[in-house]
């Protein structure tokens, strides 16, 4: 559980970045399914980070300059009508309490009460996003307060991302997130656990999706973090497979790529493995070295090395697997530069994790790849994938019959330590003599 204290030093941290700035962060909004049907809430990954709270409607604001509100929010009022419809509001006077804000306003003042935390403000921090809206209202505000620079002589001079800020603070897991990451991270394991037993030949792809996602629910996760692939046979080949209609043969690999969202926090979890039986010849080879590339990534997960060390090491694994089975032919340096295994591995390695699946945060600060510092979390990812229809670059020979419609991934969540890395998510098995039956 992530306690007040913590949010408050959240925002104390970037207050303490934006000098006499004003920083504001709007909620997520109520997105429609269609007609009246709304999609289930989900929270701003930025604002839920500095303040905790789930509402829609909402607009938090960061004035360290101010006298006395520093930490203010716009929420909606508490309305029983509205309440009976939409769910129970926190409303005005509890926010204040239970959010720690110093002061709290209905949403409908935002336009009246807005300007006394910018009218000093020398810059205003707001990411303009997807909130078209929203980014047009921040931009006629400050057209506004420009306005009156002339008679007053403060005012707002500049928009500056809160990106930057925020999403460096994201990247380094607390304590608390962490907690609530290995919840995530222990819900999906137990899910993932059991598929691997419930998936026998006959049954169908979303046979196995329920059992996964009822593992989710019941464990009190929000559900999964990302459309559940489960993907037999050539299925495995399309990375983002979400149809999970096929049913499933025996001597075919089930590649399942699903976790659970817990507290807003993120599971990702890969295995691939023989259904109901043992590895062909052709997908034991293959899985071997996906594995052994994976593994080899993993030992490249830790602080100071730049972060894309770990994609280089799987591919350069992967390139050298594949050539000494024929599948890929020519000089290994030259096959790397020009991405000639682009058609075997077409994605990146790994991705930050956290309130986010593809986390927030920089990669790279201008040519120099981020170093991975203790507290960050990534998924470390590669695969192999054998579309049936393959087409192999530009003088590399046509792929034998026999490698065709085998897709295999393997994926796990590892956390940078001060020592190296942990695997957060070992639990689920990935060796050939513990996942072939
Ligand atoms: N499941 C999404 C990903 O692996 O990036
Ligand atoms: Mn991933
Ligand atoms: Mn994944």
């Amino acid at each position: 559980m992530i306690l007040q204290t913590e949010y408050h030093q959240r925002r104390e941290q970037l207050m303490a970045k934006i000098g006499n700035g004003t920083a504001i962060f709007h909620s997520a909004p109520i997105a429609v399914m269609h007609n009246d049907v709304e999609y289930a809430f989900r929270q701003d990954s930025d604002f839920f980070y500095l303040t905790g709270f789930n509402e829609p409607e909402a607009v938090a604001v960061l004035a360290p300059h101010h006298q006395e509100h520093r930490f203010v929010l716009f929420v909606q009022p508490k309305e029983l009508e509205k309440e009976i419809w939409g769910g129970y509001r926190l409303g005005v006077e509890a926010a204040k309490e239970k959010i720690g804000a110093d002061e709290v306003y209905p949403i409908a003042q935002l336009e009246e009460k807005l300007f006394q935390y910018l009218e000093k403000a020398d810059r205003i921090y707001y990411h303009l996003g997807q909130n078209e809206n929203f980014n047009s209202f921040i931009l006629r505000y400050w057209q506004r307060l420009m306005a009156g620079y002339q008679k007053r002589g403060t005012g707002p001079m500049a928009i500056e991302s809160t990106n930057p800020i925020v999403h460096g603070m994201r990247q380094i897991k607390s304590a608390a997130e962490l907690e609530i990451m290995r919840q995530a991270v222990a819900i999906s394991v137990e899910a993932h656990n059991h598929a691997r037993e419930f998936a026998q030949p006959g049954r169908y792809e979303y046979e196995v999706q329920a059992e996964l996602e009822y593992i989710f629910v019941r464990q009190g996760a929000i559900g999964p973090a990302y459309p559940s692939i489960v993907a037999s046979g050539a299925n495995s080949c399309v990375l983002h497979y979400i149809e999970n209609n096929r049913q499933m043969q025996e001597n075919e690999l089930l590649l399942i790529d699903a976790g659970c969202s817990y507290g807003y926090y993120n599971a990702d979890i890969t295995r691939t493995f023989p259904i109901g039986s043992k590895f062909t010849p052709e997908q034991k080879i293959l899985y071997e070295i996906v594995l052994h590339a994976q593994l080899e990534a993993i030992a490249q997960v830790k602080p100071g090395n730049p972060y894309n060390q770990f994609h280089e090491t799987a591919v350069r694994v992967l390139v050298e697997g594949l050539i000494d089975l024929g599948l890929l032919a020519g000089d290994f340096e030259e096959i790397i530069k020009e991405e000639k295994y682009k058609p075997f591995y077409m994605h990146r390695t790994g991705h930050w994790l956290g309130l986010d699946v593809h986390d927030c945060g920089a990669y790279k600060h201008g040519d120099s790849w981020q170093n991975l510092q203790p507290g960050h979390v990534v998924t470390v990812e590669p695969g192999l994938y054998i579309n049936p229809e393959i087409k192999t670059a530009e003088g590399q020979p046509e792929v034998d019959q026999r490698w065709r419609g085998i897709g295999i991934r393997i994926e796990d969540d590892i956390l940078v330590t001060a020592e190296g890395n942990e695997v957060l998510t070992a639990g689920v098995p990935k060796s050939i003599d513990d996942i072939e039956l």
